[in-house]
């Protein structure tokens, strides 16, 4: 089969290093992919989000299968717009998709079917928003209703950043047009962990649990990125949770979403926030987490293939789906600087000292070619991904990784895994 993987970040690399070792896999192509993915994808420079274009070349090239990796082309309607042409696409449609393209739709949709999520108002004019906020009083959570990258989220301990947020969302328009509409919800505390399955809308087959680390610097300090790091699995959600999370979450999602006419298929991604009541739901996803997937994907025993063409075509009850036990951990390497303003164009050294290393995967997120050498290109560039016998173990050879890889400002936490290796330490000590 030929394959189309659409993206270029981690989570893409991740796809098409998985895919490249598919029997099922004749050909493999990814745009517009970067220096990683063009080692095992032929790269076709035609932007994520460019859907009459991907349309075209999915087309002229008879693919098989189209993989979406980010958000923006499904919320965009890829789904919609390949599909009278007879051609495949992973993920869901754009009346779907809106799960995560609106977090409007998103909380009233729990809210409408009793899933559980944080109390919430929704609002379209600032005053109003700032008269409820007076009366609510902080900590609270001011929330853009579309897509922003996961940065219209902002988290306000006084009164006064909550109000600066409502400014900066829904009058200067920071986020355009994602700004219209805000949410203003409750704040919860507890650990969060990403909760991500696969559905063809009757099977849902839940993935193991991973947990991302989003703010840049160690002890969840400074702004929030789009995830320093990853590991899988997350002890923070038990054998219990799990199941609960399943009943009361995925399955309701599915159910609610059938019950609306929008049926879903492709990959629900739940951000679960585990509190005193409960895990609550803080957002969902339409596509899979970067980097959730770098580590869950190293887990992932046999063929990506058969999972994906199941959940498309509603055939997932009949796919196996095997993993590893063992943990696996990923570092994020940055562009000193990220989340704000970086310099690009860095050579990277040390690659292939690390493509030595067992059970260790560097997967790409921000890098090009640049006269054959690989250099940086984004904020986030690179996934150092590691497999070990315990956390500990997955953390320790990670960082190992991390270590041989160099260039000019590189910048990644030091801590990824920490609160996991904590937890267990508690749990056997007591
Ligand atoms: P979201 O994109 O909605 O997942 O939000 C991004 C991040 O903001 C989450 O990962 C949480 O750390 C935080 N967050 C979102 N909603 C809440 C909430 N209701 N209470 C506390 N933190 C939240
Ligand atoms: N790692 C967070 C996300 O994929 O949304």
């Amino acid at each position: 089969m030929k394959v189309l993987v659409v993206g270029g970040g981690g989570r893409e690399h991740a796809l098409v290093w998985k895919l490249a070792d598919s029997p099922m896999v004749d050909r493999l192509f990814c745009a517009p992919g970067n220096a990683g993915i063009a080692q095992q994808a032929e790269c076709v420079d035609i932007a994520a989000t460019d859907i009459p274009r991907l349309r075209r070349f999915a087309r002229d090239n008879a693919i098989d299968l189209t993989v979406a990796g980010p958000e923006a082309p499904l919320v965009k309607g890829i789904v919609d717009a390949f599909k009278p042409a007879g051609l495949k696409v992973f993920g869901p449609t754009q009346q779907a998709a809106k799960i995560e393209g609106s977090k409007v739709f998103a909380k009233q949709l729990m809210e409408r079917h009793g899933i559980p999520t944080a109390p919430f108002r929704v609002f379209n004019a600032p005053e109003r928003a700032k008269s409820y906020l007076e009366m609510v009083g902080a900590p609270i959570v001011v929330k853009a209703d579309g897509l922003a990258a996961g940065k219209a989220v902002i988290v306000c301990q006084a009164l006064k950043e909550a109000y600066e947020a409502v400014d900066r969302i829904m009058i200067r328009k920071e986020f355009g047009d994602a700004g219209d509409q805000i949410i203003i919800e409750s704040c919860l505390t507890g650990e969060e962990a990403s909760i991500i399955a696969f559905t063809d809308g009757r099977t849902i087959a839940v993935l193991p649990s991973s947990q991302d680390h989003k703010p840049i610097h160690d002890g969840d300090k400074g702004p929030n990125t789009g995830g320093m790091g990853a590991y899988s699995p997350a002890p923070v959600i038990t054998e219990e949770l799990t199941a609960q999370i399943e009943r009361k979450i995925l399955v309701q999602t599915v159910h609610a979403m059938n019950r609306e006419g929008k049926p879903y298929r492709g990959t629900l991604y739940a951000g679960i926030m585990v509190t005193d009541d409960g895990p609550q739901v803080l957002e969902f996803n339409c596509r899979l987490g970067d980097p959730e997937l770098q580590p869950l994907i190293m887990r992932l025993k046999g063929d990506l293939m058969p999972i994906l063409l199941g959940t498309v075509d509603g055939t997932l009850e009949d796919v196996d789906i095997d993993w590893d036990p063992r943990p696996a951990l990923c570092v994020v390497m940055a562009s000193g600087g990220y989340p704000a303003g970086y310099d690009k164009g860095f050579p990277i050294e040390g690659l292939e000292d690390v493509a030595k290393m067992e059970d260790v995967v560097v997967f790409h997120a921000g890098t090009a070619l640049d006269d054959g050498r690989v250099v940086t290109n984004g904020g986030r560039v690179l996934g150092v991904t590691a497999r070990g016998d315990s956390i500990q173990a997955a953390k320790d050879r990670a960082y190992e990784a991390a270590q041989k890889i160099h260039f000019e400002n590189a910048y990644y936490r030091t801590d990824i895994g920490q609160k996991a290796i904590d937890r267990l330490a508690a749990s056997e000590s007591g």
